[in-house]
Protein backbone atom coordinates (compact mmCIF):
# COMPACT_ATOMS: atom_id res chain seq x y z
CA UNK A 1 0.00 0.00 0.00
CA UNK A 2 3.05 2.30 0.99
CA UNK A 3 4.80 1.39 -1.99
CA UNK A 4 1.39 1.84 -4.27
CA UNK A 5 1.12 5.63 -2.48
CA UNK A 6 4.65 6.15 -2.88
CA UNK A 7 4.75 5.65 -6.94
CA UNK A 8 1.36 7.53 -7.58
CA UNK A 9 2.63 10.94 -5.50
CA UNK A 10 6.54 10.38 -7.16
CA UNK A 11 4.27 10.30 -10.65
CA UNK A 12 2.22 12.97 -9.83
CA UNK A 13 4.86 15.11 -8.48
CA UNK A 14 6.80 14.49 -11.85
CA UNK A 15 3.64 15.63 -13.83
CA UNK A 16 3.48 18.74 -12.46
CA UNK A 17 6.63 20.29 -13.28
CA UNK A 18 5.55 19.25 -16.91
CA UNK A 19 2.75 20.97 -17.08
CA UNK A 20 4.60 24.38 -15.88
CA UNK A 21 6.88 23.27 -18.83
CA UNK A 22 4.10 23.67 -21.14
CA UNK A 23 2.44 26.55 -20.08
CA UNK A 24 5.35 28.33 -20.39
CA UNK A 25 6.35 27.01 -23.57
CA UNK A 26 3.16 27.73 -24.94
CA UNK A 27 2.80 31.59 -23.08
CA UNK A 28 4.17 33.04 -26.54
CA UNK A 29 1.39 31.14 -28.79
CA UNK A 30 -1.50 33.49 -29.66
CA UNK A 31 -4.73 32.14 -27.89
CA UNK A 32 -7.40 30.61 -29.22
CA UNK A 33 -10.64 32.82 -29.46
CA UNK A 34 -13.84 32.19 -27.05
CA UNK A 35 -13.08 32.14 -22.71
CA UNK A 36 -10.36 30.22 -21.72
CA UNK A 37 -11.97 29.94 -17.95
CA UNK A 38 -15.35 28.67 -19.20
CA UNK A 39 -14.43 24.80 -17.96
CA UNK A 40 -13.06 26.47 -14.46
CA UNK A 41 -16.34 26.15 -12.13
CA UNK A 42 -16.71 22.78 -13.91
CA UNK A 43 -12.85 21.51 -13.19
CA UNK A 44 -13.24 23.13 -9.10
CA UNK A 45 -16.64 21.06 -9.03
CA UNK A 46 -14.78 17.59 -9.89
CA UNK A 47 -12.11 18.16 -8.27
CA UNK A 48 -13.50 18.57 -4.79
CA UNK A 49 -15.88 15.93 -5.10
CA UNK A 50 -13.53 13.59 -6.57
CA UNK A 51 -11.47 14.72 -3.40
CA UNK A 52 -14.37 14.23 -1.25
CA UNK A 53 -15.02 10.47 -2.57
CA UNK A 54 -11.41 9.04 -2.28
CA UNK A 55 -10.90 10.69 0.88
CA UNK A 56 -14.01 8.66 2.43
CA UNK A 57 -13.47 5.53 0.40
CA UNK A 58 -10.19 5.34 1.57
CA UNK A 59 -10.37 5.87 5.23
CA UNK A 60 -13.18 3.65 6.09
CA UNK A 61 -12.88 2.05 8.98
CA UNK A 62 -12.44 5.84 10.51
CA UNK A 63 -9.58 5.20 12.42
CA UNK A 64 -10.73 7.50 14.76
CA UNK A 65 -13.81 5.63 16.86
CA UNK A 66 -16.48 7.60 18.55
CA UNK A 67 -15.36 8.69 21.75
CA UNK A 68 -18.44 9.95 22.88
CA UNK A 69 -21.41 9.33 24.95
CA UNK A 70 -19.32 6.20 26.68
CA UNK A 71 -20.84 6.07 30.24
CA UNK A 72 -19.08 2.66 31.13
CA UNK A 73 -15.95 2.45 32.77
CA UNK A 74 -13.26 1.04 30.53
CA UNK A 75 -11.68 -2.31 31.85
CA UNK A 76 -8.19 -1.40 31.59
CA UNK A 77 -6.55 2.60 31.81
CA UNK A 78 -3.40 3.26 30.65
CA UNK A 79 -1.64 6.72 30.69
CA UNK A 80 -0.18 7.38 27.64
CA UNK A 81 2.60 10.71 27.54
CA UNK A 82 4.57 11.60 24.54
CA UNK A 83 7.81 13.12 25.27
CA UNK A 84 10.67 13.95 22.57
CA UNK A 85 11.13 11.35 21.73
CA UNK A 86 9.47 8.13 23.53
CA UNK A 87 6.54 7.15 24.85
CA UNK A 88 5.80 6.62 28.33
CA UNK A 89 3.07 4.42 28.81
CA UNK A 90 1.87 3.46 32.25
CA UNK A 91 1.39 -0.47 31.01
CA UNK A 92 1.88 -2.22 27.78
CA UNK A 93 0.07 -5.17 28.04
CA UNK A 94 -3.53 -5.79 27.60
CA UNK A 95 -5.73 -8.65 26.77
CA UNK A 96 -8.01 -9.88 23.94
CA UNK A 97 -11.85 -7.94 24.48
CA UNK A 98 -10.71 -5.51 27.45
CA UNK A 99 -11.86 -2.01 26.57
CA UNK A 100 -8.95 0.20 27.10
CA UNK A 101 -9.30 3.64 27.97
CA UNK A 102 -5.64 5.71 26.91
CA UNK A 103 -5.48 8.77 28.75
CA UNK A 104 -3.13 10.66 26.02
CA UNK A 105 -1.04 13.77 26.82
CA UNK A 106 2.56 15.13 26.04
CA UNK A 107 5.11 16.70 28.77
CA UNK A 108 6.69 18.83 25.98
CA UNK A 109 5.37 19.45 22.19
CA UNK A 110 2.47 18.09 20.21
CA UNK A 111 2.95 14.69 19.07
CA UNK A 112 0.46 11.97 17.30
CA UNK A 113 -0.59 8.95 19.61
CA UNK A 114 -1.45 6.38 16.57
CA UNK A 115 -2.17 2.88 16.89
CA UNK A 116 -0.81 0.42 14.10
CA UNK A 117 -0.37 -3.20 13.26
CA UNK A 118 2.41 -4.15 11.82
CA UNK A 119 3.49 -1.00 11.11
CA UNK A 120 1.16 -0.20 8.43
CA UNK A 121 -2.45 -0.32 9.57
CA UNK A 122 -3.90 2.39 11.53
CA UNK A 123 -6.28 1.44 13.72
CA UNK A 124 -6.77 4.36 16.16
CA UNK A 125 -5.38 7.62 16.64
CA UNK A 126 -5.23 10.81 18.81
CA UNK A 127 -3.84 13.96 19.83
CA UNK A 128 -1.24 13.94 22.86
CA UNK A 129 -0.83 17.77 23.12
CA UNK A 130 0.76 19.08 26.65
CA UNK A 131 -1.52 20.52 29.53
CA UNK A 132 -4.34 18.62 27.83
CA UNK A 133 -5.99 14.58 28.50
CA UNK A 134 -7.27 13.02 25.44
CA UNK A 135 -9.59 10.16 26.63
CA UNK A 136 -9.08 7.18 23.28
CA UNK A 137 -11.05 4.15 23.90
CA UNK A 138 -9.93 0.89 21.67
CA UNK A 139 -10.47 -2.72 22.43
CA UNK A 140 -8.17 -5.22 20.77
CA UNK A 141 -9.88 -7.96 18.94
CA UNK A 142 -6.46 -9.97 18.29
CA UNK A 143 -3.74 -10.87 19.79
CA UNK A 144 -0.17 -9.71 18.63
CA UNK A 145 2.14 -7.11 19.07
CA UNK A 146 0.84 -3.77 18.18
CA UNK A 147 3.46 -0.63 17.62
CA UNK A 148 2.76 3.57 18.92
CA UNK A 149 3.77 5.90 16.66
CA UNK A 150 3.80 9.40 16.14
CA UNK A 151 1.70 10.98 14.16
CA UNK A 152 2.66 14.57 13.91
CA UNK A 153 5.89 15.87 13.55
CA UNK A 154 7.78 16.24 16.36
CA UNK A 155 11.70 17.38 15.91
CA UNK A 156 14.83 15.59 14.78
CA UNK A 157 13.84 12.27 16.12
CA UNK A 158 10.03 12.07 15.43
CA UNK A 159 10.59 8.84 13.40
CA UNK A 160 12.12 7.17 16.75
CA UNK A 161 8.74 7.60 18.87
CA UNK A 162 8.05 3.54 18.65
CA UNK A 163 6.47 1.82 21.72
CA UNK A 164 4.91 -1.56 21.29
CA UNK A 165 1.92 -2.81 22.85
CA UNK A 166 1.39 -6.53 23.73
CA UNK A 167 -2.23 -7.98 23.75
CA UNK A 168 -2.44 -11.23 25.00
CU1 LIG B 1 6.38 12.85 18.54
CU2 LIG B 1 6.45 13.09 16.22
Amino acid sequence: MQQIAWTVSLTLMGIIPLLFLWVTMGASRPQPPGNPFRMRGAVFWVTVITGLAITFATLAPWPMAAQYGATNAPDVVIQATGHQWRWELSQDTVQVGQEVEFQVTSADVNHGFAIYRNKTQLLTQTQAMPGYVNRLRYTFTEPGEYEVLCLEYCGLAHHAMVAKIIVR
